[in-house]
């Protein structure tokens, strides 16, 4: 079994050891640019033993993003900038791989009477239901994330990973729940599954057989009528078999309903509740992994308690130990559960306050000050 200190090579990827970055939203990009706060932020974490840096979700198109300020690559002017924040983040010596977003039914807008889209009319935010896609619209999705994996090649990532998780657009058409459509593109596990595959297929005729792909799912979704274990399994194994090289597993950790205008719309995060145990998606991932032949990344609170990651490797639920609101809390964490020294790592203590910071502004956090 893995120690977490071993190396992963993967195509033309060396990941380090077996600790990575989760992507995350910071709030520093400016205009939809890379800022130099944001190449220190991925630097320092980079410096601090991270095996891999996934860079947080980049919109694909403008009416796609999911934060007031998500970095963009709807356009090659994203290039440079993107450029130096692999750079910085290689110097530090770590690799980088870039998160491609298409928002869908939960992209940002500026009030809610500007249309958003998704696989049906089934609101998972405040307002009125998404409109559902036409043919049209789902070909341009494609296309854009084939246009965004070009540029992020182009700027020098080690590899991309196409975002399919956290009720964003292609999760959407993964969930039974959002997908009520009875075209090709829903009706049935194949076709909630078409899209996300159709991206892969695509992407992997774009950036060549070599290049790393990778795609975040659900292992689990804590969701009524969501994604069951049986759908995410099928998922996993169609999306492997398209050409995705490492499966990043998250999950929906809580969910409830609220209303708006007398219509309930779902409500979900991807942290698990404060109560909950750490490791807690670690089981569902472990049964995702069975047989699927390619490495698995796990999530949740992974820094957590002493020997839980190495644990989770010992078991074979992962290949891979992602962390992420711990990185924000002590930047240097990596380091410190390399090293053994679980008890130096600056504790978070899942206030949330920097996902409430993200959706105004740069990220903030109630224990680590410097930010
Ligand atoms: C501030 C913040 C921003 C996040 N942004 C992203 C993102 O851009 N893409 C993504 O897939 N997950 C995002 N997540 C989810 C994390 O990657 C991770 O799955 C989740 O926080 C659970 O891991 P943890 O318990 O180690 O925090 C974000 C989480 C936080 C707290």
């Amino acid at each position: 079994m893995p120690r977490l200190s071993d190396p992963l090579d993967l195509k033309s990827l060396h990941v380090r050891n077996r600790l990575v970055m989760a992507p995350m939203v910071t709030g520093l990009a400016r205009g939809h640019r890379v800022s130099e706060a944001q190449i220190a932020w991925y630097s320092a974490r980079a410096r601090a033993g991270m095996g891999l840096v996934i860079v947080e979700s980049c919109g694909i198109a403008p009416d796609a993003v999911i934060m007031p300020n998500l970095l963009g690559i709807w356009d090659d002017a994203f290039i440079p900038g993107l450029a130096r924040l692999v750079k910085g983040i290689h110097k530090a010596g770590a690799p980088a791989v870039l998160q491609l977003v298409h928002g869908g039914a939960r992209s940002l807008r500026e009030n809610l009477s500007v249309e958003r889209v998704g696989p049906s009319a089934v609101p998972v935010l405040p307002g009125p239901p998404p409109r559902p896609m036409t043919e049209g619209e789902i070909q341009d999705v494609i296309a854009a994330f084939v246009a965004a994996a070009r540029r992020a090649k182009t700027a020098g990532f080690d590899g991309v990973e196409i975002h399919a998780a956290h009720y964003y657009l292609l999760s959407e058409f993964l969930s039974p729940y959002t997908n009520r459509r009875t075209d090709r593109w829903g009706s049935g596990r194949t076709g909630r599954t078409r899209l996300a595959v159709e991206v892969v297929l695509a992407v992997r005729e774009a950036v060549g057989p070599d290049y790393p792909i990778f795609c975040r799912m659900h292992a689990v979704e804590f969701v009524e009528g969501g994604l069951s274990e049986v759908d995410a399994r099928y998922a996993a194994q169609a999306l492997a078999d398209a050409g995705v090289d490492v499966l990043n597993a998250s999950g929906v950790g809580q969910s409830s309903f609220g209303e708006w205008e007398g219509q309930p719309y779902l409500s979900t995060s991807s942290v698990l509740p404060k109560g909950a145990a750490p490791g807690t998606f670690a089981p569902f991932t472990g049964h995702l992994r069975e047989d699927l032949g390619i490495p698995v990344i796990a999530v949740g609170k992974l820094a957590a308690e002493a020997g839980l990651a190495q644990r989770l490797l010992d078991e074979g639920q992962a290949d891979l130990i992602a962390l992420a609101r711990q990185l924000i809390a002590d930047p240097a964490t990596g380091t410190k559960l390399l090293e053994g020294r679980d008890g130096d790592i600056r504790r978070c203590e899942e206030c949330l306050a920097c996902f409430a910071a993200i959706r105004k502004g740069p990220i903030k956090c109630a224990v680590n000050r410097e930010l």
